[in-house]
């Protein structure tokens, strides 16, 4: 028996809606299909958005959106992407497959789409192959009013009021596919970017420092170190970008449907390792901001396979199972409890792309295991961190977690907790106590099935949230406690009232 205790006197941080955002880049069909089908499509849509891919986000209330990349974002010329689709200039995606973008899905596309689905825009800008002038405009032609040039040609193209940017990234990956530079260049070209980021509107745009990339035998802290020493005092954010691969060749990542249960066990514990980067790199930026000012951004994370057996290797289609769920899972379970210092993350990607919480194939679409994480935690979107822990400590065999969880208060005064049970075949059997208060249970919810368990296009959608059956409530000696028992495989959530 595992016994998990909850301590709603002992609140938090508040968890930040963001942390709950995606991803989504020009890059195979993440945009073009998955997001956008143009005006003309059969493919039920407004103002080209597809209608059933709006929806679901709205339903998982996506709290933000970052685009256009990625590494798509350090050759994104914006203004390619403005005016009359006809008239837009054709460029080759050299990122991702080398495919000719039309660039009919632009900034005013964007911001609709970001409108439709009813969440804030994060906007990453080009370092390292734009001007600080082009990413000056860009600021000036979404943001100013008046009769400014660009807010005249922003009106010119069918937008007349300024649009309100909340997020803004100024470069992705700069020590990479960004322009390879060291860490001491780059926080001093993100410094003179950045001053030229602009406010023209009332909402003070929040400006995000390209961070470090991750990977299990490099955390990378030197990155994180300089940026902050450097150029810490000009963000509001720094990155952080970690993908989760079972092998760590970059060759062979290993297939997202067909794996051995040693494979589901190492990207579960890989999965895990954000808690050491999220650690680590936050006791870096405590050095230099111990009032945790700077937001630490995980804009960029999720699991990372083979591409799709006949698929484009440079559009990076995956299958996404009950083990991509359980990543999730753990992952925002992670997210929640450093509230204090992440206050935002994208998974990687929205649609078609990576660990996607949707996927389509022509009309139809799926929502993967992943989304229904999404959907299970979005209780925790705007709550209150509460501390709780449990007693167990990992499985011998696996090295897994027995369970992993989060807890929160939201402003109704309904208390939830997440819990995830990553074992691939053992069922525990949970205790949880809701330490100093008697409250009802409102709602018990689980996510389960078998490793492999999926949802596509040809088989149907096995993998739903059910209810939780079999959950006892008891009042004793004036704390709540619950009783029930948490399958394999499963993420769960129980509210409270
Ligand atoms: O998400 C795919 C790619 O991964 C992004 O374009 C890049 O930033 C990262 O390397």
């Amino acid at each position: 028996m595992v016994r998990q205790n909850i301590y709603p006197a002992r609140a938090g941080a508040q968890i930040q809606p963001e942390v709950y955002g995606n991803f989504s880049e020009h890059l195979g069909r993440c945009i073009y299909e998955g997001l956008y089908v143009g005006e003309d499509s059969a493919i039920p849509n407004v103002n080209g958005m597809r209608t059933d891919v709006v929806e679901a986000l709205r339903n998982i209330q996506l709290p933000v959106l970052r685009w256009p990349g990625g590494c798509f974002a350090d050759e994104y010329h914006w203004k390619e992407g403005i005016g009359p689709k006809a008239d837009r200039k054709r460029i080759v995606n050299t990122n991702w497959g080398y495919v000719v973008e039309d660039n009919s899905f632009g900034t005013h596309e964007f911001l609709e789409l970001c409108r439709q689905v009813g969440c804030k825009p994060y906007i990453n800008g080009n370092v390292g192959s734009g001007t600080v002038q082009e990413m000056a405009e860009w600021i000036e032609y979404m943001t100013a009013g008046g009769d400014s040039t660009m807010a005249k040609l922003r009106g010119k193209n069918g937008h007349a009021e300024p649009w309100q940017i909340d997020y803004f990234g100024v470069g992705n990956e700069n020590w990479g596919c960004g322009g390879n530079m060291r860490p001491e260049y780059y926080a001093d070209l993100y410094r003179r970017y950045q001053s030229y980021v602009k406010q023209y509107g009332e909402k003070k745009i929040f400006k995000i420092a390209c961070g470090p990339g991750t990977n299990v035998s490099d955390p990378n802290y030197n990155w994180t170190e300089v940026l902050m020493k450097n150029a810490g005092a000009y963000m509001d954010g720094l990155s952080l970008h970690y993908y989760t691969t079972p092998s760590d060749d970059w060759n062979h990542k290993g297939s997202a449907t067909d794996f051995t249960r040693e494979e589901y066990e190492v990207t579960l514990r890989k999965a895990l390792f954000m808690e050491t980067l999220l650690a680590g790199h936050g006791a870096v930026m405590d050095k230099y901001d111990p009032e945790k000012r700077v937001a630490l951004v995980v804009d960029e994370w999720g699991t990372w396979y083979d591409v799709e057996p006949g698929t484009n290797p440079g559009f990076l289609y995956q299958q996404n199972t009950m083990r991509d769920a359980m990543v999730a899972a753990l992952t925002l379970n992670l997210f929640n409890k450093h509230a204090d210092r992440v206050r935002m993350a994208n998974i990687a990607q929205t649609v078609n792309v990576l660990q996607a919480v949707v996927l389509t194939d022509g009309a139809k679409m799926v929502l993967t295991p992943t989304y229904h994480v999404f959907d299970l935690y979005k209780v925790h979107q705007g709550a209150t961190l509460l501390h709780s822990s449990v007693s167990c400590g990992c499985d011998e065999a696996s090295g897994l977690p027995l369970v992993q969880e989060s807890a929160s208060r939201a402003a109704d005064g309904s208390l939830s907790t997440t819990l995830c049970n990553p074992s691939a075949a053992e069922a525990v059997e949970m205790e949880t106590v809701v330490t100093g208060c008697e409250m009802e249970l409102a709602e018990a919810l689980v996510l389960a099935g078998e490793i492999h368990a999926h949802n596509d296009f040809e088989t149907g959608s096995p993998v739903q949230i059910q209810a939780l059956d079999g959950v006892a409530v008891a009042h004793e000696g004036g704390n709540t406690v619950l009783r029930f028992t948490l399958p394999p495989c499963s993420a769960a959530r129980l509210t409270l009232r």
